[in-house]
């Protein structure tokens, strides 16, 4: 299969919430697939609204900051968010959330992309201590341990899965000091 040129740019809150119904649809199809990202499934439309409004302020408040991609027709294909750490003896944390590529343009290094743009963005920003979890039996885990994220171990019983049952949760960390710009 072809590698993605799809485009990836780090948004603002304007075009954040302009892209909200996309962005919902988005996530929606990744609570679909099965992905641990928060919620239940089917994805409730009023609380996938409100967490975007939550999202767009935090963008507008420099506390979370969102990248997208979009293909040649400009349908956004994935997203990845960076949430700052916002306590005082924090400055130098965040944390990632929400990577989510369509289930159609999976496989074709679009989740790698997204990971090497927030990465730069993080570096440039002072932020070089990164943390994750996600779902312990996903395809996420080689996902992120092939890409040199340290593992903490699992979480067990962490959260439900979108089909409502206890699963673990398994805590990666990356130190962007040792590693070099991608
Ligand atoms: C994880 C995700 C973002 C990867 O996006 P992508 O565009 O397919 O990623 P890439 O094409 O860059 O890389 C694909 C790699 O991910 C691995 N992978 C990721 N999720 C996988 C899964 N559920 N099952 C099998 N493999 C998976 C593939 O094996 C492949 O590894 P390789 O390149 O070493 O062969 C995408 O699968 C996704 O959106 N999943 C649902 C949401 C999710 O689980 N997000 C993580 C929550 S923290």
């Amino acid at each position: 299969m072809n590698r993605s040129d799809d485009a990836i740019r780090e948004v603002g809150a304007d075009e954040l919430a302009a892209a909200g119904a996309a962005v919902r649809a988005l996530l929606a199809d990744g609570v679909a697939s099965g992905a641990s990202l928060g919620f239940l499934g089917p994805l409730d439309d009023g609380l996938a609204r409100a967490w975007l409004s939550a999202c767009v302020d935090e963008v507008a408040a420099g506390t979370r900051r969102v990248w997208l991609a979009y293909d040649a027709a400009g349908a956004v294909t994935g997203m990845v968010h960076l949430a700052h750490a916002t306590k005082q003896n924090a400055p130098h944390r965040a944390e990632v959330q929400k990577l989510v590529v369509a289930a159609t343009a999976r496989g074709r290094g679009l989740g790698t992309r997204l990971m090497a743009a927030l990465e730069r963005g993080a570096r440039e920003a002072g932020r070089w201590l990164l943390i994750l979890d996600t779902d312990a039996d996903s395809g996420a885990v080689d996902f992120y341990r092939d890409r040199g994220w340290g593992s903490v171990g699992v979480i067990p019983f962490f959260c439900l899965s979108p089909a409502g049952e206890l699963q673990g949760t398994h805590v990666f960390w990356r130190d962007l000091r040792e590693t070099a710009d991608a």
